[in-house]
């Protein structure tokens, strides 16, 4: 399967670089094309893959391509094309865009999937969600299904779920560095070195994800074992519930969702 990627900024470049690290495709089958020339040649050179000439010469020569622009500039895109290939797979990446407003550019029965993925699929640890148009089949989805978990976990949901999900996963790497980079700050702030302390911030967010995932246990009953009455860090989590830390997370998923929504609208 020939990938064709429009689009080679933070996420494009970190999906296919984990892609193709991870083996699901190879370097020699993907074509990449930004309208920013050094921005395609990175991308290229760093993952050894071709250039295309132009977003049609790319879609000419590839069986899926992946749309990497940001929301606003994908359908101006597409509408622009001079054949958007009925045969091809087009997988949308873009935050808001709907299926339905996806499959009005590129024509009746085209193909189309869309997904949201987000930027850890460079380390290949990746969360993303995708949803199927009604001219995609079973075998495109198997593509996004194997081409997005290799580089991490990955959900096929009703596409009324993906504004949720770019407010969960999709921008939420964000809002994890934000808390990295606040618990090592606290570090700092009773004595430790700044590089330790983002070393040990940034192992404990892991290895608690880690322990969520491999328990499967409820996260408060794994904090409740942490907790022993009296114990230093039920004094911790007595000061984030003064701070508010679980009503703002909450609130952060909430405000990207409706950012989200509002995109798909505009
Ligand atoms: N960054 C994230 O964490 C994240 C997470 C989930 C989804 N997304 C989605 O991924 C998409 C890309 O976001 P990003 O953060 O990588 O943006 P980015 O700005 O880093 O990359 C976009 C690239 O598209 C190129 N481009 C613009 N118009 C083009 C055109 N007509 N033809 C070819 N290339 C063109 C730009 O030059 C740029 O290099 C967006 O739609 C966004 O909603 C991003």
């Amino acid at each position: 399967m020939k990938l064709g990627i429009i689009g080679c900024g933070k996420m494009g470049s970190a999906l296919v670089k984990g892609a193709v690290r991870e083996g699901s495709i190879k370097a020699d089958s993907v074509n990449v094309f930004d309208v920013i020339d050094s921005a395609s040649k990175r991308l290229a050179d760093e993952i050894g893959a071709a250039i295309a000439s132009s977003n049609d010469d790319l879609i000419d020569s590839s069986d899926a391509v992946l749309l990497c622009v940001k929301p606003q500039d994908t359908v101006k895109m597409l509408e622009g094309l001079s054949s958007p290939a009925q045969s091809k797979l087009f997988i949308s990446i873009a935050a808001g865009l709907k299926l339905q407003d996806l499959e009005k550019s590129l024509g009746e029965n085209a193909r189309v999937i869309r997904v949201m993925p987000n930027t850890p699929a460079l380390v290949g640890k990746g969360a993303s969600a995708f949803s199927r148009g009604t001219g995609a089949t079973d075998e495109d989805a198997n593509f996004v299904m194997n081409l997005l978990g290799s580089v991490g976990q990955v959900l096929e949901v009703p596409e009324k779920q993906i504004d949720a999900i770019t407010g969960l996963s999709g921008s939420g790497p964000a809002y994890i560095y934000t808390v990295i980079e606040a618990l090592a700050d606290g570090g700092v702030l009773v004595g430790l070195p700044k590089d330790k302390a983002l070393l040990l911030a940034a192992q404990t967010v892991a290895g608690a994800a880690e322990m969520v995932m491999q328990t499967g246990d409820h996260p408060a009953s794994l904090r409740d074992q942490v907790a022993s009455p009296g114990g230093t860090t039920i004094a911790g989590l007595a000061a984030l519930e003064s701070g508010k830390l679980r009503a703002t997370l909450i609130d952060a998923v909430k405000a990207a969702t409706v950012r989200s929504e509002e995109l798909g609208k505009s």
